[in-house]
């Protein structure tokens, strides 16, 4: 990973800030900025503002023909979110800082999408998307998502396990962490305009290879029996339940099996407030919001954080 630049408060000039009275999410971005680096006092870089945005997003892309749900992943014991409302509430900061970012998301170019699987393995290989969904038989799965800002939702993906890759691309024995990597072209994805060229891009994920080998790990590239849209990070993505939200990197251009444990954008950003393991856990605050409950995107509702997000039996053995 290249030595990532981190803008202190001083080095953002006056003049790359967004009138106050034209984004107020993002005077709170900059507010963080400008007042610890790029951290925010008293509100989340990952904000929690509720979407006001009434328009509804396109939901017309045709349905995966044949597709089955995985009944070992067939319900969670709490209701689907709605769809138009998992679709309308994003985070995607490469496009903008707040939620509702998902006209702006269109921009993204899925056309001829590639990508490269490389570094410690037998068989690097560049999938496109017609490669991936004839090697890898794609399923349905109902998972719950946890986001670190503590809002969740209930989701049927698309996709299949993250282990079919592995057994494909074979990583040498020295390969012990993966790197996931984002579509990223500054042109296209605007992003917060005032700090976005100050901003550890492209945005990464990594995990161990024994997380990324368990089953629940999972590439999407289908939200309800659909694609995905581009708002959810098409046309494949990282789901990661057990985990927060965000070591779920969304449009992936690359994939690198390597030999430590990769920087990534959150943590490099904020490395106490976004951890590089980052499983759910009620008991272990943010340090600065409870993690104990979880506000349902559209009922809501607020309902006790679960540990490992309800995934233990299949997770807690990797963490000892
Ligand atoms: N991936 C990229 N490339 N850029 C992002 O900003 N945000 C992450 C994750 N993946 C993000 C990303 C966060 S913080 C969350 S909670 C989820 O995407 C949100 O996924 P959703 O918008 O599909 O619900």
């Amino acid at each position: 990973m290249p030595n990532i630049h981190i803008p202190k408060p001083w080095e953002i000039s006056g003049r790359e800030v967004t009138p106050e009275s034209v984004f107020m999410n993002r005077r709170h971005f900059l507010k963080g900025l400008t007042v610890a680096g790029l951290s925010i006092a008293g509100a989340p870089i990952l904000g929690c503002a509720q979407n006001s945005d009434s328009a509804a997003p396109p939901t017309d892309a045709p349905k995966f023909d044949g597709l089955k749900r995985n009944p070992d992943f067939a319900q969670v014991n709490r209701p689907l979110t709605d769809e138009a409302v998992a679709a309308k509430y994003n985070n995607f900061y490469e496009f903008g800082g707040t939620k509702s970012i998902w006209k702006k998301a269109q921009a993204l170019p899925t056309e001829n999408w590639k990508v490269e699987v490389t570094g410690l393995v037998r068989n690097p290989r560049t999938y496109d998307m017609d490669d991936i969904k004839k090697k890898f038989p794609l399923e349905e799965r109902i998972y719950r998502f946890r986001c670190v800002e503590a809002w969740a939702m209930v989701v049927p993906w698309t996709g299949f396990p993250m282990k079919l890759l592995i057994d494909d691309v074979e990583p040498t024995a020295e390969a012990k962490f993966v790197r996931f990597t984002s579509f990223y072209d500054p042109k296209i994805t605007k992003g917060p305009t005032f700090s976005f060229s100050r901003l550890p891009w492209p945005y990464t994920e990594g995990l161990r290879i024994d997380e990324m080998a368990n089953e629940l790990a999972f590439f999407a590239v289908g939200i309800y029996g659909h694609a995905l849209p581009k708002q959810h990070g098409a046309p494949i993505r990282q789901v990661m339940p057990w985990k927060y939200g965000f070591k779920g990197a969304k449009s992936i251009v690359k994939i690198e099996f390597i030999d430590h444990q990769p920087a990534t954008f959150w943590n490099t950003l904020q490395p106490k407030e976004y951890l590089f393991e980052a499983n759910v856990n009620p008991q272990k605050p943010h340090p600065r919001w409870s993690q104990a409950t979880e506000r349902m995107l559209g009922s809501g509702e607020r309902l006790p954080t679960l540990l490992y997000n309800g995934y233990a039996e299949y997770v807690a053995q990797l963490y000892g």
